[in-house]
């Protein structure tokens, strides 16, 4: 199964793409996972993106779409796209990078959630710098204050997301991905669309309910 989680900043693909690896036994394949993992690695991929990252600005797609075939050539299962395709030219290459591999996109699922809960979350969220688990001091704390459950580092805020950071996030979203939706409703895969406002649960088990078909 291949299918695109679409939505804003902290609309909770990151959250969601990991519970579908769980129950379906995929890969997520997160492009800001990717690209966070080389600028704490201090690659020169890492070097160069840090600075679009930091200014709430997109990669550029040439980059991005290199990373996402590099990656592709290594993995044998299915695929839970997060943050990616988030320009027509990504979606571009994706689906000819999906041609030459002979897969097929099962689904999109745009997560939908309004700008007051994307900031809020976004404030809220802490991520674990030694294993990467992402918490949230509103709604998912660590267990004790201040220590990540899995492995007892400090969980700590993202460098991009400051206010301002997070509000030019939001722009490009809107501007650069947001149109994607049309895209894809154009395209014989199916487009699915659902609220993510829910508490995580919920928003998992509708997920479940129109992936558990295709799956099967
Ligand atoms: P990326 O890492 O992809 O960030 P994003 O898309 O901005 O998404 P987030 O990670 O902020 O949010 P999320 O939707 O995953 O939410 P999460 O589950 O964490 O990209 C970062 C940067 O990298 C980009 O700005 C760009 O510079 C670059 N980049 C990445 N991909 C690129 C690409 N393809 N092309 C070009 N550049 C690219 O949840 C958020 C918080 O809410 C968490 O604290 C979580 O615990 C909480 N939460 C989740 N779900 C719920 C819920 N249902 N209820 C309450 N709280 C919840």
């Amino acid at each position: 199964m291949h299918l695109i989680l679409l939505g804003a900043p902290g609309a909770g693909k990151g959250t969601q793409g990991a519970l579908l690896t769980e129950r379906y036994g995929i890969v997520r394949l997160s492009t800001g996972d990717l690209l966070r993992d080389a600028v704490r690695e201090g690659t020169a991929l890492g070097r160069d993106a840090k600075r679009y990252m930091d200014a709430g600005e997109l990669v550029p797609d040439e980059v991005i779409v290199g990373l996402v075939r590099d990656v592709m050539a290594r993995v044998d299962t299915g695929v839970v796209f997060d943050g990616f395709p988030r320009t027509r030219a990504q979606a571009e290459g994706l689906t000819s990078l999906l041609e030459d591999l002979g897969r097929p996109l099962d689904a999109v699922v745009v997560v939908e959630v309004g700008d007051e809960e994307l900031v809020r979350r976004i404030a809220g969220r802490r991520i674990c710098p030694e294993c990467g688990a992402t918490y949230n001091v509103h709604d998912q704390p660590t267990r004790v204050p201040g220590v990540c459950d899995v492995c007892g580092a400090e969980p700590r805020s993202r460098p991009d997301d400051a206010e301002e950071t997070v509000r030019r996030r939001l722009s490009v979203y809107r501007e650069q991905t947001a149109p994607l939706i049309d895209y894809y409703r154009a395209s014989p895969t199916a487009v699915h669309v659902i609220d993510g406002a829910r508490p995580v649960d919920e928003v998992a088990a509708e997920l479940a309910g129109l992936l558990d078909p295709i799956r099967a």
